[in-house]
Formats: C-alpha cells, sequence, structure tokens
C-alpha cells in the first residue's frame, strides 16, 4: 500500500488557546492535550477556535468593595460572546484596605505580580482588569504596563453615601471625622455604633475623593478604561452596561491584537494623570502608585513636575475630603470627561484611548449638566491651584508631599518644636499619654513608617491629634512622616519623606526639641540644626532591627527589594526589562 504523504499540520496562529503551547517539540499535541481538559469544561469547537478575553476575579469575602465583582463579570461575558470572542474568567489576588496584614500596600506588588504572571502564563488575546479597592487598580494597571498584552481596566465603582440623623456620610472622612469627636467624648458609644453600620452602605469602594476614586479617574484619563467607568456607582444598572461595553471592546481588542498598554500609557498619558490628579484634589497614594506604573514602562516621573503642574492647574472637584460632595454627585454632574473639559488646554489631547478614541473625543463627548456646581470651571475654582505640593529642604533630599488642599491654611508657614515618635508602636504607647510634652503648635514626627520601615509604608501619616490636645479642642497639627496617608483623610500632613527614617534618612536623625520650619509656598521642609550637628548624629545613628518575618518568603524579598516612595515603592527588579 503506497504510503500517503500526510499533510503537516498548519501552523499554530498564535492566537486563543494556540498562544504559549509549551510545545515539547510537538505543538499539536500540547494543543489537543489543552483542549483535552478545557474541554472538561464543557466547551465546543466552536468556543475553542475563537480569541480569548481574559477577565479577572477579585471577587473575595475579605473584599465588601468588590462585592458586585460577579455581577460586572456576568455583564463582561455577555459583551465578549456578542462581539464573538470567548470569556475565561480567572481568580487573582484581591485586597481591601481593612484586612490586609500589615498593610494593604506591603501586598500591591504581590498582586501586581501575580496579575502579571497569570496574564503572561494562560492563553488570553485581551484581558480586562476588574478592581477598585485603594491597592487593586494600581497593582491591575502595573501588570497591564508589564505583561504588556491588550488590556481594559473597568473599576467596580463607588458605593453610593450613608445617612445618620440627617447627615450624608461617606467613607472614610467620615469615619475619621466620627472617630475623632468619638475620642473626644462628643459622640455616644450608641452612636458610633450606628454609625457603623451606615458609613460604607452598599458595595463599591469608599465615595469620597480618596485613593479608589481617585484611581478610578486615573484609569479612565490614561485612557486605559471607558468613560464614566471610574465614577458610575456600583450598584447602578449603567455600571453593568459599561460592562458589557467593556467585554465588547476586549474582544475586538482580542482580534486586532491591541493597542497595547504600552501604547495607551505614554509619557504624555501619565501628564494628563498628575494634571487631572491635581485638579480632583485627589489621593496622595496615587502619585506613588502612577510613579510605579509607569516605572514598568521606563517612565519617570519627576515630582518637580508634578509641582509645577499643580501650580498652575486649580482644584476644580467639591469632593471630601477637601470639599463637600460624594462620587456619585461627581459622576451625575459628568464626571472625569466633563472634569478634562474645564482643564482640556493643559492636556494633551492627541492620546490615544483603549477604545480607539483619542482623549479629545472623549473631551468633546463629555455629557454637559446645567447647573451643576460639584465641578467648577476655572474661573470658580475650589483652590487657585491643586492640590497638592512637593516639598524638599534637608530633611527631605528625595522629596515630601503634602495635600495642601485639605490642610489648614494656617499651619501651611509654622516653625515649631519636633515631638519624635520612633515607631507606630512608640506612637500607640505614647501618644495618648497624658503626660506626653505636647503642646498645639508643636511638629509631631512619626519615623520607621517607611516602605521598609514598617513594612510597606501604612497610611499612618495622619496620626491622631495626641488625646490630651484633642480633648481640649486642637483639630490639627502639623505631622511629618515617611508613611502615607488615606486620600480620605485630611489635615496639615507631611507625607512620603525621602528616603526613609529606616534607611538613614534625615528623618531618622530627628531629635524632640530640635525646631523645623514648614513652607509650603516656598516648597521647603527644613530641620534646623547645624550640619555638624547632623554629621554628628548619623555617625552614631544605628539602623533599626529588621522587622519580625522580613527574613524569609515574601516579606523577605519585600525588605531587600522595595524602593523609596520617590520611586513608587515598587520592587527593584520589577522595571523595564533591559535590552
Ligand atoms: Fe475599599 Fe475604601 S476600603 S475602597
Ligand atoms: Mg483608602
Amino acid at each position: 500500500m503506497a504510503s500517503r504523504k500526510r499533510r503537516a499540520p498548519p501552523a499554530p496562529k498564535a492566537t486563543g488557546l494556540r498562544q504559549g503551547l509549551a510545545t515539547y517539540g510537538d505543538a499539536g499535541f500540547s494543543l489537543f492535550l489543552r483542549k483535552a481538559f478545557i474541554k472538561a469544561g464543557g466547551y465546543s469547537d466552536d468556543a475553542l477556535d475563537r480569541p480569548i478575553v481574559g477577565i479577572t476575579n477579585t471577587f473575595s469575602d475579605y473584599n465588601p468593595c468588590h462585592g458586585n465583582v460577579p455581577d460586572l463579570i456576568e455583564a463582561v461575558k455577555r459583551g465578549v460572546m456578542l462581539a464573538g470572542a470567548l470569556p475565561m474568567v480567572f481568580p487573582t489576588v484581591s485586597i481591601h484596605e481593612s484586612f490586609s496584614h500589615p498593610t494593604s500596600m506591603f501586598l500591591r506588588n504581590l498582586m501586581a505580580m501575580d496579575t502579571e504572571e497569570m496574564v503572561r502564563a494562560q492563553p488570553m488575546d485581551s484581558v480586562v482588569l476588574i478592581g477598585g479597592c485603594d491597592k487593586t487598580l494600581p497593582a491591575q494597571l502595573m501588570a497591564a504596563a508589564s505583561a504588556d498584552r491588550p488590556a481594559i481596566v473597568l473599576p467596580v465603582g463607588p458605593m453610593l453615601v450613608g445617612h445618620y440623623k440627617g447627615e450624608v456620610l461617606g467613607a472614610c472622612t467620615d469615619c475619621r471625622r466620627l472617630w475623632g469627636q468619638y475620642r473626644a467624648g462628643t459622640f455616644s458609644d450608641a452612636d458610633i455604633e450606628k454609625v457603623s453600620e451606615r458609613l460604607a452602605p452598599t458595595k463599591g469602594t469608599c465615595m469620597v475623593m480618596g485613593t479608589a476614586s481617585t484611581m478610578g479617574c486615573m484609569v479612565e484619563t490614561l485612557g486605559m478604561g471607558l468613560p464614566g467607568s471610574g465614577s458610575i456607582p456600583a450598584t447602578h444598572s449603567d455600571r453593568l452596561r459599561v460592562a458589557e461595553q467593556t467585554g465588547k471592546l476586549a474582544a475586538e481588542m482580542a482580534i486586532r491584537q491591541g493597542p497595547k498598554p504600552s501604547e495607551i500609557m505614554t509619557a504624555a498619558a501619565f501628564r494628563n494623570a498628575l494634571t487631572v490628579l491635581q485638579a480632583i484634589g485627589g489621593s496622595t497614594n496615587a502619585l506613588v502608585h502612577l510613579t510605579a506604573v509607569a516605572r514598568r514602562l521606563g517612565i519617570a516621573i519627576e515630582l518637580e513636575e508634578f509641582d509645577a503642574i499643580g501650580r498652575k492647574v486649580p482644584v476644580l472637584v467639591d469632593l471630601k475630603p477637601s470639599g463637600d460632595h460624594y462620587m456619585e454627585h461627581f459622576h451625575w454632574a459628568g464626571g472625569n470627561s466633563r472634569l478634562m473639559k474645564e482643564i482640556r488646554g493643559h492636556l494633551d489631547e492627541k492620546c490615544r484611548t483603549v477604545a480607539g478614541r483619542t482623549l479629545k473625543q472623549v473631551i468633546d463627548a463629555a455629557e454637559i449638566v446645567p447647573n451643576q456646581t460639584v465641578i467648577r470651571t476655572p474661573k470658580d475654582p475650589i483652590k487657585p491651584t491643586g492640590g497638592m505640593a512637593v516639598l524638599r529642604g534637608n530633611l527631605a533630599p528625595r522629596g515630601a508631599v503634602i495635600k495642601h488642599a485639605a490642610a489648614s491654611p494656617a499651619l501651611l508657614t509654622h516653625t515649631g518644636r519636633a515631638v519624635v515618635f520612633e515607631s507606630l508602636e512608640d506612637l500607640a504607647a505614647r501618644g495618648d499619654d497624658p503626660k506626653l510634652d505636647v503642646k498645639p503648635d508643636d511638629i509631631l514626627v512619626l519615623r520607621n513608617a517607611g516602605p521598609k520601615g514598617a513594612p510597606g509604608m501604612p497610611e499612618a501619616g495622619s496620626f491622631p491629634i495626641p488625646m490630651k490636645l484633642a480633648r481640649a479642642g486642637v483639630k490639627d497639627m502639623i505631622r511629618i512622616s515617611d508613611a502615607r496617608m488615606s486620600g480620605t483623610a485630611f489635615g496639615t500632613i507631611v507625607l512620603h519623606v525621602a528616603p526613609e527614617a529606616a534607611v538613614g534618612g534625615p528623618l531618622a536623625l530627628v531629635r524632640t526639641g530640635d525646631r523645623i520650619t514648614l513652607d509650603v509656598p516656598n516648597r521647603k521642609l527644613e530641620l534646623l540644626v547645624a550640619a555638624a550637628e547632623l554629621a554628628k548624629r548619623r555617625k552614631a545613628w544605628t539602623a533599626p532591627p529588621p522587622h519580625p518575618g522580613s527574613g524569609r518568603g515574601y516579606n523577605g524579598l519585600f525588605h531587600k527589594t522595595v524602593l523609596q516612595a520617590d520611586e513608587g515603592v515598587d520592587f527593584d527588579f520589577l522595571g523595564p526589562e533591559k535590552k
């Protein structure tokens, strides 16, 4: 019998299930094996021969901010299938602010690595990244930047507001305010108990302009998510519609094999994001996160540039913690697109978005809402300049940040006596001690609370006013630390002092009784101690002992490789691959 010459199998197209096959010399067999296993899920060949859209699942009982993720996934899947592709849902790390010990920031890079590697490892032509609670969108953007597969971000959206005794409440600005009243003795046990049921009344992220809301606006501004997706309330049906649309777009991106995150998140797109960050009076954390995302793409964010933008761009959004309203009001006033319209002269409108439109087209399509007062015009701003400033001086050679939009104007230029807390533990032990020697015009210093020191640079920077002063009615004092603060906090708080004390930054050398000058108009942060004396103290300084657990595992990796605040607190080995 004449042997029939078998036709060679067609060269595998690197789409759908054919991506990243471990061939071991036989690509056909690897594909056969992959199909055999996936068919255990009941898929047909018709389904499996399509481009694949991966969808992250960050639902977790520990993460009520992501409580609507299952509904969003269903809507995204519907959109993907309507456009002819195959949706595949996969889990990643999920992080909630209140359930992440020692701090959510400690886990952000872990989530970024997990997401990046799962996007890389599994066959998908594009990916929908669904996140929202503070560190999750930054982690997903970092992952998208490094994996550089076509990606679109879908925020989970903000909660609706809460109500108590005729007052509108918002997590978590009012959490802090009301807890402050409770500490001062003006809010009862019964009140604080009841309020704990009202502060976070629905699924979704904190509904003030905290980190989650800020990052939602950053996703839209960077062009990585659809217009409105950063601000539609988590529980509104519009959010499901934007999820369906996101799914459709992800399918088109899978078929077109683009655009890639590196084509959307350009240097100009990051400048736009920094501009919007100033105009919304956004969270200081977003600066660290944007720095980390940009670094993944080899783009450096210069603190001076951010400060210069802040000197030109006004704060226009009247939202807590620096204003009066909440995210749902921002959304119904026109949201991020409308905000960008007011500052379009400061933006590079040529930037592309995942939807294929330019930023100009997004801005042109912004909804115009008559008589709204949430998004102001540059002629009638909340503040004539941006929300944040970058400080330098002998206390912060690599910079520090202050959200002056949420600070007490009278304290923005002040010289006072330092009262130093050595660590978070020291603060907890002595902060409320009635014998603590502290006066209202002192400057409170907290150190060893930075990226390495704490570890994970917790949101401890807005630490409480010592109890005896709080009870005497003191509402604000200057606080300086190498920590971060929640985007929902307010006060005259200097953050992200770099380098941090734990690596020998000058913050480590301050002693109680030294004098410090904060001069925000001139962007100065100075320790008024002679250079010779500081040199003496430096010689005598020893690094704090490594924190427990840092000798092994993820903690050890974090300790060895985490970068400072001005570099985004990413790990040193996660920058772009050296060519
Ligand atoms: Fe999740 Fe505030 S706790 S966004
Ligand atoms: Mg927060």
